[in-house]
């Protein structure tokens, strides 16, 4: 209960739980400098980040404390609306071959948690998280109680793309993607990867998507790569897609207005670890969006974190700004953390 806090925003009042510790050593804090610039800044997955507060990236799909609530909020999203998961036909075979590889993954990272044995033509799956438990034929659908893809989303955190490489360009023709960042899985659904980043400022005359996309078509099996992306959410909600907009976009003027207090709690920096992965069988490239948010009052009891995070903000050029939908809040972050040093740190007892 000491972890709920209640703030009052003018007309509403929003619930929201304090981090736990062990989201603060594992959070994958953005910023290698003091100025943010797109790259197509991919490296080899697996190897450990150290951080001011802990480390990260050891393993391609992570597990954390909010394993279970942030399962809930997927089903709920997937139930609300069937255009978050798609694949399109010629997609099967990767669906089923993205299964197999996130669940040999998490059973080499997660032990304990996790078993994929094989014998007699079928597969074993046990998910002791979730005390669920499966027999399946691989490539047969009428062996697993939902489609493939949507099956294993429903017991990982992080979002998931499947791209089909053809003609020299790769498709995202298949996918689970219930916490988009302000954009639409289900519009995006069979565009080419050119397409879907028609709208990011900057990266064309730069090169960086021409780039990532003659990186991408020669991935090769077992040879993950991972990157990360930020922005800023207001308030810990995951599902700010294009589509519930009108949900959640007037917090984007809401914030403008509230003290400095509500400010801290409510604006988070919000980072994706996407990983990039070469099915094996299929051939198709596999996209893992895992998100991760600390309100900004949580980034500022990290010393580093706060002034880096402060300088990036401050120095964010507006098309960059105007494109994560931060500009009209941007500045004031970058002011707040510049300040926070004179505000004791937040303790999770408050
Ligand atoms: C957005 C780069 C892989 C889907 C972006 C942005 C950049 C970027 C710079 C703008 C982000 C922001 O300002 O917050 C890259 C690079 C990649 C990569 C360098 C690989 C090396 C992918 C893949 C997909 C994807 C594989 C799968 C379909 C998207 C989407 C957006 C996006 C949907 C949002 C576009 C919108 O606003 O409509 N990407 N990306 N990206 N990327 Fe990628």
């Amino acid at each position: 209960l000491a972890r709920i806090r209640r703030l009052h925003t003018g007309g509403t009042t929003v619930t929201l739980a304090l981090p736990a510790p062990s989201l603060v050593a594992g959070f994958p804090f953005p910023f290698v400098e003091d100025r943010y610039r797109y790259s197509t800044n991919v490296e080899p997955a697996g190897q450990v980040v150290t951080t001011a507060a802990g480390q990260w990236g050891d393993s391609v799909v992570d597990i954390d404390d909010e394993y279970h609530r942030e399962l809930a909020e997927r089903a709920a999203v997937l139930d609300a609306d069937s255009t978050r998961h798609a694949v399109l036909a010629h997609m099967r075979p990767a669906a089923w071959d993205a299964m197999l590889t996130i669940m040999r993954e998490l059973a080499t990272a997660y032990p304990d948690a996790f078993t994929l044995t094989a014998g007699h033509g079928e597969w074993h799956w046990r998910n002791g998280l979730l005390d669920v438990e499966s027999t399946f034929v691989y490539g047969d659908d009428s062996t697993l109680p939902v489609e493939p893809l949507r099956y294993i989303c429903g017991q990982i955190q992080e979002d998931v793309v499947l791209l089909d490489q053809r003609d020299g360009q790769l498709f995202a023709d298949a996918g689970v993607v219930t916490f988009a960042a302000d954009w639409s899985f289900g519009f995006d659904v069979g565009m080419s990867f050119l397409e879907i980043h028609g709208p990011v400022p900057r990266v064309r005359d730069e090169g960086v998507i021409t780039r990532a996309h003659e990186f991408l078509k020669r991935l090769q099996p077992h040879e993950p790569y991972r990157r990360t992306n930020w922005t800023l959410t207001i308030g810990r909600r995951l599902d700010v897609s294009t589509e519930r907009y009108p949900e959640w976009g007037p917090d984007r003027e809401m914030i403008q207005h509230v003290d400095d207090d509500t400010f801290g709690r409510l604006v988070h920096l919000r980072v994706e670890v996407q990983h990039l992965i070469r099915l094996p069988d299929s051939g198709a490239v596999m996209f893992l969006i895992r998100t991760y948010m600390l309100p900004l009052e949580t980034v500022a009891t990290v010393e580093s974190w706060r002034l880096r995070a402060a300088e990036v903000m401050d120095e964010l050029p507006d098309d960059m700004a105007d494109y994560k939908g931060i500009i009209k809040y941007k500045d004031r972050a970058a002011d707040w953390l510049r300040r926070a040093d004179a505000v004791p740190a937040t303790t999770a007892a408050d």
